[in-house]
């Protein structure tokens, strides 16, 4: 067992934004009771003791935590890096200020397309003009500056346009990150899973632009895996790498795993050192041990863990079976039948999305 090296510190699911490819959890309300500054503040202690060198402050939208420039603090105080994970709204530059006093590192902002009125469409809430301008602040402060678009069936046409502001922006890392589908997301699959077509339209630009911005923006874009022969490495191996905090102090290998049927494991109950090591969460598919066929006798198998326990569980109802985007899964159908339909024509492009709630 190696020890953890980054932390998803999800400090709340309250978000101003309703995007319907969220990854949140579909029970928001079951995460009402966050830890308090002191909570956090022994969690990234017991983070860094572990071995935690990166933390990751996302939600839900962070800023709506009051007390976010002494979460800030207090990891930059124990040298963690700190990267603010935020969809930008309520990025004032008095805010900003505090947070870059406060030892902040790295910001990434979201935005949902190029268009203002696409993005918007995609946000369930007007916030465009706010993030063009919390992008401005971030590169005036000195931060380096992250963009992120989540890509999906109704903005990844556009991706020769959002490369276009991402550079217009300053932005030193642009990530394209083709949807996942876990919580609200895998609600609205069918509307939100783009054609072949599109992608390879996508990819083109993307590879073009590489070459282009290459001593200027890195330019992040991963193929949504439902078009992969292979699944993703996900998390780098199963409580391998990774652990998530959600904001009640449930912890997890992974943002999506609480919808496993695994014991709890609480660091209001525990120490994350003990959680990492012994909780039945962390260790039910550490390693290799776990793995059923094809998996188990498979070459891949320390390449890509098996794939995704999350989608594994999601689309089989249950977590311990390859991963069906691998296309040697008993399972590959399920896949295959949802890449169909993405494919089968524009009667999809019209379905109405499912907008997660502001909670
Ligand atoms: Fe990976 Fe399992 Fe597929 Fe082999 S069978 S490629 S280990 S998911
Ligand atoms: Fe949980 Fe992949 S998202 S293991």
């Amino acid at each position: 067992m190696d020890n953890p090296f980054g932390l998803l510190a999800e400090l709340t699911y309250r978000c101003p934004l309703a995007c319907p490819y969220c990854s949140n959890p579909i029970n928001l309300a079951g995460y009402a009771d966050e830890l308090d500054t002191d909570e956090w503040r022994r969690v990234l202690v017991e983070a860094r003791d572990l071995g935690v060198l990166q933390c990751h402050l996302s939600g839900g939208e962070p800023l709506l935590r009051r007390d976010l420039v002494e979460i800030v603090a207090q990891a930059h105080d124990l040298g963690l890096y700190t990267n603010l994970v935020t969809s930008a709204v309520g990025f004032s530059r008095p805010r900003a200020a505090h947070l870059r006093a406060a030892g902040l590192d790295h910001v990434q902002v979201s935005i949902q397309a190029d268009e203002p009125a696409l993005s918007d469409a995609i946000a369930g809430t007007p916030s465009y003009d706010r993030k063009i301008e919390a992008m401005r602040v971030v590169k005036e402060l000195g931060w380096p500056l992250t963009v992120n678009v989540v890509l999906h069936r109704r903005n990844i046409d556009r991706v020769a346009e959002v490369l276009a502001l991402a550079e217009q922006v300053g932005a030193d890392r642009v990530e394209l990150a083709n949807t996942q589908y876990y919580g609200w997301a895998s609600r609205n699959r069918a509307a939100l899973l783009p054609s072949r077509a599109q992608l390879d339209a996508a990819e083109v630009v993307v590879r073009a632009a590489r070459t282009r911005l290459r001593d200027r923006m890195d330019v992040s874009y991963v193929m949504p895996d439902y078009y992969s022969r292979y699944p993703k490495p996900c998390m780098g191996g199963w409580a391998a790498r990774q652990l998530t905090v959600t904001p009640n102090g449930d912890v997890l290998p992974c943002p999506a795993a609480q919808s496993l049927p695994l014991p709890r494991a609480s660091v209001r109950a525990d120490s994350l050192a003990r959680i990492w090591a012994d909780a039945p969460v962390m260790t039910a598919f550490r390693g290799t041990d776990w793995m059923p066929e094809p998996c188990r006798s498979c070459d891949r198998r320390e390449l890509d863990f098996g794939g995704c326990r999350c989608q594994a569980f999601q689309l089989t109802g249950d977590a311990a079976r390859t991963d069906p985007v691998c296309h040697l899964s008993p399972d590959h159908g399920l896949v295959a039948r949802a890449v169909e339909a993405a494919n089968a024509g524009a009667a999809i492009d019209d379905a109405p999305l499912v907008p997660r709630p502001h909670r």
